[in-house]
């Protein structure tokens, strides 16, 4: 019944990812105090591959579709909001109860974007553009959300300088949308 069988087609990866970011949430909402700036920095790097990628290959396949336009619009200003969400977390004490609050806030966020984006997005895709396509999509995704290299968290004593200037999330959009641009 699934119409998109192909382990390559766009939408059964975006679809996994979906469930990636939503593990990490969780696992970021149960850890410990001492455990959440990992986590954090480990959900940080999925969601923010995925996303990068997801505007850089996916939405313009959307935008090509009539009525994908406000439907793109709506989903990445969605996406800009969680950006501007971990960037804010980025500088707080991740052991403190105001983090975990957020942490909650972020995790409903997130999920309701996911939702509406395989509702609005997702169901467009596989609606009207034909599975060929949806391969190739795929197949550009994976390249874009890997092409940059995974860099180690930023308390790591070896993080290189640049990060300490930027903050290291947008040093991680900032890497991932370059290299993403060029596959
Ligand atoms: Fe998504």
């Amino acid at each position: 019944m699934a119409t998109y069988d192909n382990p390559d087609d766009v939408v059964r990866l975006l679809e996994e990812d979906h469930q990636l970011v939503q593990s990490r949430l969780e696992s970021l909402s149960a850890a410990p105090a001492d455990g959440r700036a990992e986590l954090f920095w480990k959900l940080t790097n999925d969601l923010v591959r995925h996303e990068v990628a997801e505007e850089v290959v996916v939405y313009p396949a959307i935008r090509d579709v009539p009525g994908g336009d406000a439907i793109a619009d709506a989903r990445i200003a969605e996406q800009s909001e969680a950006e501007e969400k971990l960037a804010q977390m980025e500088k707080m004490d991740a052991a403190s109860p105001e983090f975990s609050r957020e942490v909650a806030t972020l995790k409903a966020a997130v999920l309701e974007h996911a939702k509406a984006e395989e509702e609005t997005a997702f169901a467009m895709l596989l609606g009207a553009v034909p599975a060929e396509q949806r391969i190739e999509l795929g197949q550009r995704y994976v390249k874009a959300k890997d092409a940059a290299p995974t860099h180690p968290p930023p308390h790591a004593p070896d993080s290189p300088p640049g990060n300490v200037v930027m903050g290291p999330l947008a040093a991680l959009v900032d890497r991932v949308r370059d290299a993403a641009a060029n596959v």
